[in-house]
């Protein structure tokens, strides 16, 4: 695999450059994009390019419904840089905007969703959307676990490169694969069944593995803990996995009754109509002295269901982690949608946390396997 960045910025001017990012932001009450994280993450690959005179043309996807138009995204980009949005993909209109482009100019096409070929990786829109360009350039890391043409196909038709953003989370998920020890990973989320493989993985790799989010309370279960109402996966943890002495469970839990009473217990005293919502204070004082003695911390998920305001907890630890940083000699990873939401919240600024992916699915597939098929696609 190359990066775009090894290629001479002589052989990037005035030619096309494709670039695939994953724009697939959420969009707020009104119609807008709320969070740019990886609108910003992803214009550092675009303005390289353009600031060497190539001719740049943004394809994405948004959302799941082929409906969904990424116009919003177009008007959140222009807070980095002049965009044109023309909402076609391979049609007259995008190949009539992308022979008129000049050098720097930066083009963004239709939601890619829009074609049903895009998620069949049906091979000639594969072949109408490389005919766009000169050079493709591979960017949407958080989506590199789909087999999408986009993604899969294009660079069987272009001279094909990693972008920067794309470089980067591999070069900082790949340190995270292999953490210096003494290391924590932090794994939240819903869905037992869909982290079980990472949560065996980290067990094996990290020097504790901490269960937070939902599936903390599919852990007490596992290990005999009255749970009431909380949300539990249909797939419960092995009773391996859950006695695993690696495995640190919450010591204590944040409840909400059915009379949206909040408080703090032990997990033996959950009662029937009470809903785990977050950790508790004690548990993080319990992971303290680890994330204190870290060289390594992966963390994907917030540890309680911050859009109900349950933040609190994720807070304290990003306060932890960002002081361990702060003592020199440990690298962190952040993951996951929800995560950087709940961090944003948290008040704990960005450049104090480590590297934040922008994958989500994409994080977790890659650190369990090393590589997604787009990236396998660069050949
Ligand atoms: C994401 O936001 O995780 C990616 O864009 C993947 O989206 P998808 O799950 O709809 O394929």
């Amino acid at each position: 695999m190359r990066c775009i960045d090894e290629l001479p910025a002589e052989e990037l001017k005035g030619k096309r450059v494709l670039v695939r990012s994953d724009f697939n932001v959420p969009l707020s009450a009104d119609g807008e994009v709320g969070d740019v994280f990886r609108l910003r993450r992803g214009w550092e690959t675009i303005e390289y390019l353009s600031k060497r005179g190539a001719r740049v043309i943004i394809i994405s996807h948004i959302g799941r419904d082929p409906e969904q138009s990424i116009e919003p995204v177009a008007r959140a980009l222009k807070r980095f840089g002049e965009v044109v949005y023309v909402p076609d993909i391979t049609g007259a209109s995008a190949k009539g905007a992308a022979s008129a482009m000049r050098d720097g100019e930066i083009l963004l096409l239709g939601n890619l969703r829009s074609d049903p070929r895009e998620k069949k990786n049906d091979e000639a829109f594969a072949r109408e959307l490389a005919s766009l360009a000169d050079i493709f350039v591979s960017d949407a890391f958080a989506v590199s676990h789909r087999e999408d043409a986009s993604l899969v196909g294009i660079p069987k038709f272009l001279p094909s490169y990693a972008g920067l953003l794309l470089r980067d989370e591999i070069t900082h998920l790949t340190e995270a694969l292999e953490p210096p020890q003494p290391s924590i990973a932090i794994i939240g989320g819903a869905k037992f069944e869909t982290k079980d493989p990472i949560v065996r993985l980290f067990l094996e790799k990290y020097s504790h593995v901490c269960v937070v989010g939902a599936i903390a309370s599919d852990c007490l279960k596992g290990n005999g803990f009255p749970v009431g109402r909380s949300r539990v996966s249909e797939h419960m943890p092995a009773p391996e996995v859950c006695s695993n002495q690696l495995l640190l469970t919450p010591v204590d839990v944040t409840v909400e009754d059915s009379e949206k009473h909040v408080s703090v217990k032990k997990p033996k005293d959950v009662l029937p109509d009470d809903k785990i919502v977050d950790i508790g204070p004690e548990t993080v004082a319990a992971l303290a002295p680890h994330i204190a003695e870290a060289k390594f911390i992966t963390w994907n998920g917030p540890t309680g269901i911050f859009e109900e305001g349950f933040i609190s907890n994720t807070s304290a630890i990003a306060v932890l982690i960002a002081k361990r940083i702060e003592k020199g000699g440990a690298h962190c990873v952040i993951g996951g949608g929800d995560t950087i939401a709940a961090l944003k919240e948290s008040g704990v600024p960005e450049e104090k946390l480590g590297f934040f992916s922008t994958g989500g699915g994409a994080m977790l597939e890659f650190l369990l396997k090393g590589t997604l098929p787009a990236i396998e696609a660069l050949g």
